[in-house]
């Protein structure tokens, strides 16, 4: 079976003391798809997000990657094929330069120096951070933070690739350079952001959340077809959809 699918079966999150941040979610993203997920703030793209790799467990129902459902027992074989870049890049870069951050996963997955040094060099030249590769991350613009958090979850290579308002921060020209980069990443993606005009650009489905549901899901086309419909979810359509 491939390993690049992503399946939700009747999700639901409730965060200790808190309201239900997940209301029943179920979907499935299949090899390859790019998918956006959209909603206001507060609606639980991040609480969904985080369900991908196991940060968070649901409170009920499933999540099955790649046939392998979700629990403490799979995560380590879940995580090698998920990778997740945080809302916050601080959540993600913590060693004391930027070139260790972007080899710990590789490392991690016991590579050869030469792979991992090969790792290290690719993914930061892709998102163009190769320059801040001897910097300490919490020294970097918030920009720049995002750029290495990237770099550090694609140095892994996962074959499902999570992201989580990706070019927030990001200056135009960073912002096209990420853009390109996941145009160009072949797996299965799926990506929550604000950046109406990325999702028209990069993913051929939306998914829309509201209120922790799953209020649209469909061609990016037609789910931003009606624009009172997207009004009332209090987004606004891709101008290039
Ligand atoms: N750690 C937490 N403890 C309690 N409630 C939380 C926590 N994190 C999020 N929530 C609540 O869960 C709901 C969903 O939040 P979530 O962060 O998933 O939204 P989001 O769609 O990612 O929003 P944004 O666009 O602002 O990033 C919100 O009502 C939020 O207040
Ligand atoms: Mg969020």
């Amino acid at each position: 079976m491939s390993h690049h699918y992503l399946e939700f079966r009747n999700v639901r999150y409730r965060y200790p003391g808190g309201q239900e941040a997940l209301c029943g979610i179920s979907l499935r993203i299949t090899h390859g798809e790019k998918v956006a997920l959209a909603g206001v703030n507060g609606a639980g793209k991040s609480t969904l997000l985080l369900h991908t790799d196991g940060l968070l467990m649901p409170s009920e129902g499933e999540v099955i990657v790649g046939g392998v459902t979700l629990r403490r027992q799979t995560l380590r074989l879940v995580r090698q094929s998920v990778g997740v870049v945080f809302q916050n890049p601080d959540d993600q870069l913590f060693m004391p330069t930027v070139e260790e951050d972007v080899a710990f996963g590789p490392a991690n997955m016991g590579l050869s120096p030469d792979e991992i040094e090969a790792r290290v060099a690719r993914a930061l030249e892709s998102v163009g951070a190769s320059a801040l590769r001897h910097r300490a991350p919490h020294t970097l613009s918030g920009g720049q933070k995002r750029s290495v958090a990237i770099a550090a979850v694609l140095a892994m290579e996962p074959s499902v690739l999570v992201l989580d308002e990706p070019t927030a921060a990001l200056d135009p020209r960073a912002r096209r350079q990420v853009i390109e980069l996941l145009r160009g990443f072949d797996h299965t993606m799926i990506v929550a952001t604000h950046d109406m005009d990325m999702i028209g650009e990069l993913c051929p489905r939306t998914i829309v959340m509201a209120r922790g549901r799953i209020v649209a899901d469909g061609p990016t086309r037609q789910v931003f077809a009606d624009r009172a419909e997207v009004e009332s979810w209090g987004l606004e359509p891709p101008r290039n959809r």
